[in-house]
């Protein structure tokens, strides 16, 4: 963890999923092991894990550990996947990684000829999915960082590094390449209320890169707008529909209208694993809603009537007609979406 460049919060270790747990960030860097699927499914939901690539590699070691456990046990392994998949398909609806991964798992173990093959192959899709996803991250952070002006001023919303993503990040990808080629002059950090993570985790990341940035409130992104001081916005994708249309954090949606509204840049940084061409629109893509308690209660304590109803949607859809261009490992996808977006996923698949 000493080189900040090459942080790697996800390391499989055959059999247990090591995760630098993202909901002690930043006042502890503390390391859990997760052996199980249970284990996995809960670090799922509770968000020791989060950001939609990470979560898929930690189902991937779900389903690997699943198949371990069956193997050990003497249990059918088709069984014991069917059932990690439902397990694991269950704990956050959102990110299409999440049945993407679980998926490829699935097809590694069809056809396998032994349990102990099984095992082998989910143990080495794991190592590739990590590998490939370092591999997308920074040829799309690449292309992405060619967008920006120099001495650009880039708000993101939420967190989409490393931490996100298990290997160099989305969004932040974009940012870090763009910061090593002296490109950025500020990164604006929204917040991301209710669970911070711009706070907590994007600023964390950026402090340890060495990347200028500020932290705002998430109501005063329209506000910095107005003032001229944003030259593009980039953020990540929980999933992208067939029509372009992004499911992403709670919030982003807001910020694409800001951005609009003051003739700025918005790009969606996501690799190929993000799209979902069997989605036809952001009406259809599933919206997780959490807990009332992420919203009436901060640091432990009440900041509202402590039985006041709530609405707490994870994700927001901004629609396609407000992305200026979706920033993919197999290129800048720009509008009408739905052909590039057919064509990219069918490239991810060869
Ligand atoms: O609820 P989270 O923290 O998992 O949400 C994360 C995001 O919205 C990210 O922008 C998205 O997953 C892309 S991460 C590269």
């Amino acid at each position: 963890m000493s080189d900040p460049s090459h942080m790697r919060p996800l390391v499989w270790e055959r059999g247990a999923l090591r995760l630098l747990d993202q909901t002690r960030l930043p006042q502890a860097e503390h390391w859990v092991t997760v052996g199980s699927v249970e284990a996995v499914a809960d670090a799922i939901r509770t968000m020791q894990v989060r950001g939609a690539p990470a979560i898929g590699i930690a189902a991937a070691a779900g389903m690997a550990i699943a198949a371990r456990g069956a193997l050990e046990t003497g249990q059918p392994v088709d069984v014991a996947l069917e059932h990690a998949a439902r397990t694991l398909g269950r704990t956050r609806p959102t990110a299409v990684n999440l049945h993407w991964a679980i998926e490829r798992a699935l097809q590694e173990a069809r056809n396998a000829s032994d349990a102990a093959t099984v095992v082998e192959r989910l143990d080495r899709l794991v190592q590739r999915i990590i590998e490939q996803q370092l591999t997308a991250d920074r040829a799309l952070s690449e292309l992405g960082a060619a967008l920006l002006p120099d001495g650009a001023r880039v708000l993101t919303h939420c967190n989409t590094g490393a931490l996100a993503t298990g290997a160099y990040g989305t969004a932040l990808g974009v940012i870090r390449t763009a910061h090593a080629q002296g490109k950025v002059a500020m990164v604006y950090v929204d917040e991301s209320r209710p669970r911070l993570q711009g706070a907590r985790l994007t600023v964390w990341e950026l402090r340890r890169l060495g990347v200028p940035h500020t932290l705002i409130p998430d109501v005063a992104a329209a506000a910095l707008m107005a003032r001229g001081e944003v030259d593009a916005v980039v953020v990540g994708a929980d999933r992208i529909a067939a029509n372009g249309d992004v499911a992403n954090k709670i919030g982003t949606y807001a910020v694409a209208l800001a951005a609009r509204s003051h003739g700025i840049p918005f790009y969606v940084a996501a690799p190929v694993s993000t799209l979902d061409p069997h989605t036809p629109d952001g009406a259809s893509i599933p919206i997780e809603e959490r807990s009332f308690d992420e919203v009436r209660v901060v640091d432990g304590r009440p900041i509202t009537v402590t039985d006041t109803p709530v609405w707490n949607p994870a994700f927001d859809v901004t629609p396609a007609d407000l992305v200026t261009a979706i920033i993919t490992e197999h290129g800048v996808l720009k509008p009408p979406y739905d052909e590039a977006i057919r064509q990219a996923a069918a490239a991810a698949t060869e």
